[in-house]
């Protein structure tokens, strides 16, 4: 009988990228995916590791699994990611849950189909056990197959890895060092996408702007891609500000296909935290990289992703914070409480206090949200061209405008995957509500 398999995605867009490379390395070799941990015969976590919330979040998940397992004997775990590929993890994860299968890393993640094929093969499933992390710095995969669920979004890694160690991350370590992909398979990849009629290409990389290969920098490869001849949107993920050259901004400026939309992570808005953390620039240079965007891109969108907590962070260095997101005024900002990680430097520095840490993530995140509150109103009765993504559990059409706000609306389902306009009429925190805008009207 074919088996049916489910994979759970626990991190960030990357990770949710490579759960498509490993359904597909399942549907290849004709497991059937499903919606429901009940209904699978193969459960797969992609997991994440980035801060102790999102750990603890896997390891309850785990924990559940054992159920599932009690219930099918047959059923295979498998955990696999970021999680897995920490030091010492194998050995974590295989006493605190035994019952676990399969554990694969992250470079070595899309090999989940081949295990639970030989598992279910074998004669003894129960005994044939894998665990494996490999050192995250071989050769890129290139073959495998990837199960998009996405559409119209295509997501096309351009670099894995990441070399440039801020102090509080685990990447790095679970990652390994930065390899960009070869411009041709990257522009094949893309090619074949729009030719299938996807509508937005988003380029994912820890560090995109240091993309490099056979002598094409980014801002050749954006370039070169939004020159391809087809209707779509081309996005990226994520921008160092070190690294966003005047050449990438020029780039953005004159190609239409590119969003106008950067996520500009700035972690903290004191020069003592941002040294400590190695981000390598400093409040100012931040400021004016900031300034220099609006001025060759005025209508661009900047988000961001900011930290409350790191060690040694004062009271001072807080309300630097919130100067700096009070002046920059973000669309969106991720906001985060430092959580250290084991392995990085700034886990062995002097640590501050959890109270301090909650009391400084509730004031950053009211800060943002008026913020937020006050640009959404800006919105209202504008009309943005949107690309239908799908249908939510309202029955609503939703969509993203080109500068990435989430946009709900009435609308027949025939139209996911096409770009619409929509005039806004109302305004949440989190997304903007509106109607088809009538072209005869
Ligand atoms: N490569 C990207 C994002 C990496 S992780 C970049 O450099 O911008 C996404 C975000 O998680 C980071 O931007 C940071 O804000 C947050 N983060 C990373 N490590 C963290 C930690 N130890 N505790 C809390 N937040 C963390
Ligand atoms: Fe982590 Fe810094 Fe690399 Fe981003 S740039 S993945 S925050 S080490
Ligand atoms: Fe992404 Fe989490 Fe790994 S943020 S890179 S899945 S540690």
């Amino acid at each position: 009988m074919t088996k049916s398999y489910l994979v759970e995605t626990f991190g960030c867009q990357m990770n949710v990228h490579e759960s498509e490379k490993i359904s597909g390395s399942l549907s290849n070799l004709g497991y059937i995916p499903v919606q429901r941990r009940e209904d699978a015969d193969i459960i797969v976590f992609n997991t994440c590791c980035i801060r102790d919330t999102a750990e603890k979040k896997i390891y309850g998940n785990i924990g559940d699994l054992k159920n599932y397992k009690k219930l099918k004997k047959d059923l295979i775990v498998a955990i696999v990611g970021c999680m897995s590929q920490q030091a010492g993890a194998i050995e974590t994860l295989k006493s605190q849950f035994p019952f676990i299968d399969i554990i694969l890393g992250t470079t070595n993640a899309h090999l989940v189909g081949e295990k639970v094929n030989e598992i279910i093969n074998s004669r003894d499933k129960r005994k044939l056990k894998y665990y494996e992390n490999v050192e995250p710095n071989n050769d890129i995969a290139e073959n495998d197959v990837t199960l998009r669920t996405s559409y119209p979004n295509g997501w096309v890694n351009i670099m894995y890895g990441c070399n440039n160690h801020c102090t509080y991350c685990i990447v790095p370590y679970v990652r390994g060092p930065e390899k960009s992909r070869a411009p041709q398979l990257i522009m094949d990849e893309t090619q074949n996408l729009l030719k299938d009629g996807y509508k937005e290409i988003t380029f994912l990389g820890q560090n995109v702007n240091s993309y490099s290969s056979e002598g094409w920098n980014f801002a050749k490869l954006l370039d070169t891609v939004a020159k391809l001849p087809y209707r779509f949107r081309l996005r990226f993920l994520t921008s160092h500000p070190r690294d966003l050259s005047d050449e990438i901004l020029d780039v953005i400026a004159k190609n239409e296909k590119i969003c106008k939309s950067i996520h500009l992570p700035v972690q903290a808005g004191s020069d003592d935290v941002l040294a400590k953390m190695n981000r390598h620039y400093t409040r100012n240079y931040y400021l004016s990289l900031v300034e220099k965007i609006r001025e060759k891109l005025p209508t661009c969108v900047l988000t961001t992703d900011v930290m409350v907590g790191f060690p040694g962070e004062t009271d001072e260095n807080f309300e630097e914070t919130i100067n700096l997101i009070q002046r920059v005024k973000f669309s969106n900002a991720f906001t985060f409480v430092y959580s250290p990680r084991t392995g990085t430097v700034a886990s062995r520095m002097v640590q501050i206090s959890p109270q301090v840490k909650k009391d400084r993530i509730t004031r950053l995140i009211s800060v943002q949200n008026e913020i937020v509150k006050d640009i959404s109103q800006t919105s209202l009765n504008k009309t943005y061209e949107v690309l239908v993504e799908g249908v939510n559990q309202k029955g609503l059409l939703y969509g993203r405008a080109e500068n990435g706000r989430l946009i709900t609306f009435p609308g027949d389902t025939n139209l996911v995957g096409e770009f619409i306009d929509v005039k806004i009429d109302k305004c949440r925190v989190s997304s903007l509500g509106g109607h088809i805008e009538n072209r005869d009207a």
